[in-house]
C-alpha cells in the first residue's frame, strides 16, 4: 500500500493485533520492484497498492491470499491473481457502514433543507418564520429511491426502515420479493422519488447511468444524492441541472459556496471537476465520498426541470 496509507492506518494498535495472528514484515512495501517477496504468505494491501501482476507472483512463489484493507481491488488484483487461486478479501462490507450512516444523514438532513436553511440564516441573520415553513419541508411520507441494492445500499434500506418515509428500489439483479421495498424501473425511481439515492458500482455497463434522461425525469424540487463513483452520473448533466436550479432559487438559498477543502472526493475525483463544481451554485460536494447539491424548479425559461439537489 502507499506509504501514506499506511501511515493512516497503521497505527500501534493495528500492529499489535497484526502481531498476534502473524508475523508482519515491515517496512510496508509501495513498490514491489526489489521488494523482499519470496517468504510471504499473505499480502496486506491498501490504498495505492501497486498491480499483483505475474512478475509479482513469480517473485513469491507462497503466496496464497490478498486481504485488501480498503473497498475494491480493481486497482491491483490481476487476472493473474485469479488464474493461480490466489485467495482475496476486501473490507467493502466493513466500508459500507460509515456509508450508509452518512447517506441515511444526508437524506434526513436534506429533507429538512437543513443546509440550505443554515446558510439562509448566515445570509440574512433573522430567524424564518416557522409558522410559515412550507410544509413541503420534512421527513414524512417523503418517497426515497435507491438505485442499486449494493452492500451500501441495503444497508441504507435497513437504516431507514424505522422512518415514515417511502422506500423504492431499482436493481435489475434483485428477484421480486428479495427485498422488502417496491422495485421499480430505473425511470419510474427517478421520476417518482423525492430523493434518489446513487449506490451503483462503477462498471462498463454503469458509466453514465444516471444519464441526462433521468435527470430531466426527476422532480423539480427532488434530490440526487450520490456516494457511489461519480462517473455513474453524467456529470455535464448534473453540472447543468444544479447549474439551472441555482439561478432560481430564492434568496440566499443557493449562492455558491466552495466544498470543504482538501478533502477527498469520490463523485468528482478530478481536480478540474473539483473546481468546476465548486462554482456551480445548485451543488454541494461533500468530504469524503459524498457531497450535495439542491435545484429548485426553474422559474425561467432555462430549461426543463430537473432535480432539487443534486448531492455528489
Ligand atoms: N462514498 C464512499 O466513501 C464510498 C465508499 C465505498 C464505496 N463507495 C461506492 O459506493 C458504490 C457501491 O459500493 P458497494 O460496495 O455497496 O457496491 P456492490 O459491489 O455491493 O454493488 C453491487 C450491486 O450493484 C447492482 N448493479 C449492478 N449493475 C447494475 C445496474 N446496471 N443498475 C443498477 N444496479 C446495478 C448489483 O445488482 C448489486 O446489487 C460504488 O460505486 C463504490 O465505489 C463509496
Amino acid at each position: 500500500m502507499a506509504q501514506n496509507a499506511a501511515d493512516a492506518v497503521l497505527d500501534d494498535r493495528a500492529l499489535a493485533a497484526f502481531d498476534k495472528v502473524c508475523d508482519l514484515q515491515l517496512p510496508v512495501i509501495d513498490d514491489f520492484r526489489g521488494a523482499r517477496l519470496q517468504d510471504l504468505e499473505i499480502l496486506i494491501t491498501g490504498w495505492g497498492c501497486p498491480p499483483i501482476d505475474e512478475a509479482v507472483l513469480d517473485a513469491a512463489p507462497k503466496l496464497r491470499a490478498v486481504v485488501h484493507t480498503a473497498g475494491s481491488v480493481r486497482a491491483h488484483i490481476t487476472q493473474a491473481c485469479w488464474d493461480r487461486g490466489i485467495e482475496v478479501s476486501s473490507a467493502a462490507a466493513a466500508n459500507a457502514v460509515p456509508v450508509a450512516e452518512y447517506t441515511v444523514a444526508m437524506i434526513l438532513l436534506s429533507g429538512k433543507r437543513a443546509l440550505e436553511r443554515a446558510r439562509d440564516y448566515k445570509t440574512v441573520r433573522r430567524r424564518e418564520e416557522w409558522l410559515s415553513t412550507p410544509r413541503t419541508i420534512g421527513n414524512f411520507g417523503r418517497t426515497i429511491g435507491i438505485l442499486s441494492a449494493s452492500l451500501i445500499g441495503r444497508r441504507v434500506i435497513e437504516l431507514l426502515r424505522p422512518y415514515d418515509l417511502n422506500l423504492l428500489l431499482h436493481d435489475p439483479y434483485v428477484l421480486e420479493g428479495e427485498i422488502d421495498v417496491p422495485l421499480v424501473s430505473i425511470e419510474e425511481l427517478f421520476e417518482r422519488s423525492d430523493l434518489v439515492s446513487v449506490h451503483t458500482p462503477l462498471l462498463s455497463t454503469t458509466h453514465g447511468l444516471v444519464s441526462r434522461e433521468l435527470i430531466g425525469m426527476m422532480r423539480p424540487d427532488a434530490v440526487l444524492l450520490n456516494t457511489a463513483r461519480g462517473a455513474v452520473v453524467d456529470q455535464d448533466a448534473l453540472a447543468e441541472a444544479a447549474r439551472r436550479g441555482g439561478r432560481t432559487s430564492h434568496p440566499g438559498c443557493h449562492r455558491s459556496r466552495s466544498p470543504a477543502a482538501g478533502t477527498s472526493f469520490v463523485g468528482l475525483r478530478k481536480r478540474a471537476d473539483h473546481a468546476a463544481s465548486r462554482r456551480l451554485p445548485g451543488k454541494r460536494v461533500g468530504p469524503a465520498g459524498a457531497g450535495l447539491a439542491r435545484r429548485r424548479p426553474p422559474r425561467s425559461s432555462a430549461g426543463p426541470p430537473g432535480p432539487a439537489s443534486l448531492i455528489q
